[in-house]
């Protein structure tokens, strides 16, 4: 038994209540992967939880539980480990790096990139940071006097590729300025095949490539391509400025601290006896970029669908963050951005609703009893997220978009019963445990500046009609759309 066992009969994962599938099949045709997050939450509705469906051959549990949800997430990477098809998918890309890697070799990649994304590194990168806001604000200002309709999704990936190259690999590609860049059409490719691929009840692709298996391919031989060429320009600097300190200071110690993750990465792989390959350090960098960029653009894009459709809420939005930017068009330092509370809280408060990770899919590493129900090893499990976050018992009318629901100081005890519930538990779009997301705080950091340099700088407005916006599931849940036209004020 563990932590997360409770009752005493014993049911097998047969005994739960299940979609009615074919032969084969299992539940495979009533699950097309862009809508396949609404159907599960469907049929949690419908059948309760835990249920089980099936992916051909393979039964999937479902399970709803905000406190077995953090009960599993603790118990990793000893008990539980990411859902098996995502590591070996990703193996395949590549891209086997922090997010994906499991076991011993977790720790130590985690630590390094814990460093790299810590408050103080992102505080000492504010000015670059600053900077390449100031960039996606000219990008806004020219559309806005062209008359252009912004395409958000695209222009907010633009500015996080730009933001993690620069943080992690002290590199930036500068996508914001540059119209084709083509590692972000390329990383766009990611996603949406991983999530193909892992849900495919076989390796197809290992018997017969379709045209898009072989535009992927030929995808990723241009990344890595691109991502050698990274580590090698990085490794000359640091061989350059190794060079220059040797002169500078000859009878000192000449090795200098590593300035961001690429360097700390390449420092520990160059070092004897490492065991770290080239192959492991190119993983992790196309990790960090495909981690960084879709979920922080996304998380920022449906907060500007809800801005974009309540004209008070932006004007007090803009109100705060004119006060705070002062004369500046950008925030003009991090202890400022700390006042932009606001800011953050019209992110969070959108992915509660539009949540970037519906579920979180793991699997026991070994027999586990989980609600009384006995799962071996290796039971895929899914754990939905939205439910919990839609539930009156966790969020006071949580149908209502109320951004300042993450405002109040819920600690007194009178006004909150007066507002209502407010469970910050239930609120698990950067996971938990010691595999919680380690982007967290950079991600808070983005959304503060973006949502303020808009609303300081312009009135947006959504340029379609919103019934028209679809939730899509290309891995993370991403907008189907988020065309914006934008005001000088
Ligand atoms: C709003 C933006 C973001 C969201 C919603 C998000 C969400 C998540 C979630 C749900 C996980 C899994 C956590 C778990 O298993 O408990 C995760 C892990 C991760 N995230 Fe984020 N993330 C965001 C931004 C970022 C950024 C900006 C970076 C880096 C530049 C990043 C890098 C990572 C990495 C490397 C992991 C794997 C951590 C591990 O397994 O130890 N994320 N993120």
């Amino acid at each position: 038994m563990n932590a997360a066992s409770v009752g005493t009969s014993l049911r097998e994962i047969d005994d739960l209540p299940s979609p009615r599938g074919l032969p084969l099949l299992g539940n495979l045709h009533q699950l097309p992967p862009a809508t396949h997050h609404l159907t599960l939450e469907r049929w949690a509705a419908e059948l309760g939880t835990p249920y089980v469906f099936r992916l051909g051959t393979t039964p999937v549990t479902v399970w709803n539980d905000i406190e077995l949800s953090h009960a599993v997430m603790r118990e990793r990477p000893h008990r539980y480990r990411r859902y098996a098809p995502i590591e070996n998918i990703l193996k395949e890309f590549g891209c086997n790096g922090l997010f994906s890697i499991e076991g011993a070799a977790w720790e130590p990649q985690r630590r390094l990139v814990m460093q790299a994304l810590s408050i103080p590194h992102i505080k000492a990168f504010y000015p670059t940071l600053a900077a390449i806001t100031e960039r996606l604000r000219r990008r806004w200002e020219a559309a806005a006097r062209a008359g252009r309709v912004v395409d958000m999704t695209d222009d907010l990936k633009r500015f996080t590729v730009d933001v993690t190259s620069a943080l992690a690999f002290g590199e930036d590609p500068n996508t914001l300025e540059n119209e084709r860049v083509l590692i972000q059409e390329q990383l766009a490719l990611l996603l949406p095949m991983l999530m193909t691929r892992v849900n495919a009840p076989f390796a197809y692709w290992h018997y017969v490539k379709f045209p898009r298996d072989r535009k992927f391919d030929e995808a990723m031989i241009d990344v890595h391509r691109h991502i050698r060429e990274l580590m090698s320009r990085a490794r000359a600097r640091m061989r350059e400025e190794a060079a220059v300190e040797a002169c500078e200071t000859p009878l000192e110690e000449t090795a200098r601290a590593p300035r961001n993750l690429l360097e700390a990465m390449l420092t520990l792989r160059d070092a004897p006896g490492s065991g770290i390959t080239d192959d492991e350090v190119a993983a992790n960098v196309l990790t960090m970029l495909v981690a960084g960029e879709e979920t922080t653009a996304t998380s920022i894009a449906w907060a500007l669908f809800f801005l974009g459709t309540d004209d008070a809420l932006q004007a007090r939005v803009a109100a705060q963050a004119r006060q705070v930017l002062g004369g500046s068009a950008v925030c003009p330092s991090y202890g400022a951005m700390r006042e932009l509370d606001l800011c953050e809280a019209v992110c969070t408060e959108a992915s509660r609703l539009h949540p970037v990770a519906p579920y979180m899919s793991l699997e026991p590493l070994e027999e586990v009893r989980l609600q009384g129900v006995r799962l071996a090893a290796g039971t895929k499990m899914f754990m939905l997220h939205r439910p919990a976050m839609m539930d009156p018992d966790n969020y006071a009318d949580p149908e209502r978009y109320d951004p300042d629901r993450w405002l109040h100081d819920h600690r007194h005890e009178d006004a909150a019963s007066e507002r209502g519930a407010h469970e910050p538990r239930a609120y698990l779009q950067f996971g938990a445990g010691p595999r919680v997301c380690p982007g967290r705080h950079l991600a808070a950091v983005e959304m503060r500046l973006v949502v303020s340099m808009l609303t300081a700088n312009f009135t947006a407005q959504l340029a379609t009609n919103p019934a028209d916006i679809r939730e899509v599931c290309t891995f993370t849940v991403v907008p189907s759309e988020m065309p914006m036209r934008l005001t000088l004020r």
